[in-house]
């Protein structure tokens, strides 16, 4: 990969991922494209290539990028408040975005790989089989069903063409505290605890959670893209071209207080609350089986190793 361009760069996975990719192809011209709405340019700390502050909505895409240049584009920017209702903000942006992108890729050979979510699983528990109908419960994951849709059609029009969809579970890891309220519950879990203060966990803490690790997630996208760039991907045997990207294991949120009281070194009781949602997620957990055939994507952390990772890196809780 020569060629390399990230939306969503400065904020939580993108950045990472940019990171990555740059540490891997040091000499690769890498741009990434973020109009900061839930960015950091903290996050980019290090990073040596170009940085366009645009929404994609409305970016001239041409100005910037020659398509015909691209390897790989990375698409990550969306609105990922999931408690931002606001119906046509979260569609048009969301969606506007990744049409413009399809767009101006059309009949060019970059690999395009775009985030999508398990949220389009919607509300019903248990393992979360790639093939399972779609029932989106907010907005947020109706956009990102549109861009499965509009993938679809754009793979149905350019069959040559290189496109493949990762459906993330819960993610996280450094480069989150940016997000605020829609930061994963292990870094508001570990605020608590930090503070002083009970983590407060919904009764009785044994919903699961298939929560990954965030360099598992840059792994199997990266991997999105280099199969599809060495001709690895078998989009026959894939029509859908859309993967989960999970750790693969659900775990109880009273798994997580275990975790960072170990980690912490501290010995905080949970406090346990109602929770306010009459209908709420008891279970998610990412069937891998397509996803290792496909992309040859393997987690490479446990949710334990995953933390540990996390506070070692010094964004879990500030020194
Ligand atoms: N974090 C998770 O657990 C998780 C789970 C499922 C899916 N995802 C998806 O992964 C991707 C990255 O999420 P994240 O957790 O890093 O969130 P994030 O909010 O940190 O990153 C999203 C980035 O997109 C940018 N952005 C938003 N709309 C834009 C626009 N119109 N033009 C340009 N930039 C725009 C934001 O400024 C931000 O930098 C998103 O597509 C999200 O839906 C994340």
């Amino acid at each position: 990969m020569e060629n390399i361009v990230v939306t969503g760069g400065a904020g939580f996975i993108g950045s990472n991922l940019t990171l990555t990719l740059q540490r891997r192809y040091p000499s690769a011209r890498i741009t990434v494209i973020d109009d900061f709405r839930s960015a950091s340019f903290k996050n980019l700390e290090g990073f040596r290539g170009d940085v366009i502050a645009a929404n994609l909505v409305d970016v001239d895409l041409g100005y910037y990028i020659d398509a015909s240049e691209v390897d790989a584009f990375f698409h990550l920017a969306s609105i990922t408040d999931t408690t931002d209702h606001d119906q046509y903000r979260q569609t048009h942006d969301n969606v506007e975005s990744w049409r413009s992108i399809l767009n101006h890729f059309a009949g060019e050979k970059a690999a395009l790989v775009y985030a999508s979510s398990a949220a389009t699983y919607g509300i019903g528990g248990g393992i979360n089989h790639v093939d399972a109908p779609l029932r989106p419960a907010n907005v947020y994951a109706f956009t990102k069903v549109q861009l499965e849709n509009l993938a679809a059609r754009y793979a149905a029009d350019f069959p040559s063409q290189k496109v493949i969809g990762v459906r993330y579970f819960n993610v996280y890891g450094p480069r989150e505290t940016h997000k605020g309220q829609p930061a994963s519950m292990i870094y508001h879990l570990a605020q608590q605890i930090r503070a002083g203060k009970s983590p407060r966990i919904f009764k009785y803490g044994e919903q699961k959670r298939d929560f990954v690790y965030v360099d598992d997630i840059v792994e199997g996208t990266i991997l999105a893209a280099t199969k599809q760039i060495e001709g690895a991907f078998d989009a026959k045997k894939f029509p859908r071209r859309v993967f989960n990207l999970g750790s693969g294991e659900a775990r109880p949120f009273n798994d997580i207080i275990t975790i960072l009281n170990a980690t912490l070194k501290t010995d905080v009781k949970t406090e346990y609350f109602d929770c306010p949602f009459p209908f709420y997620q008891p279970h998610t957990e990412a069937d891998l089986k397509e996803t290792t055939a496909a992309i040859g994507y393997k987690p490479s952390f446990t949710l334990e190793s995953g933390i540990a990772d996390y506070f070692k890196s010094g964004w879990l809780v500030p020194a």
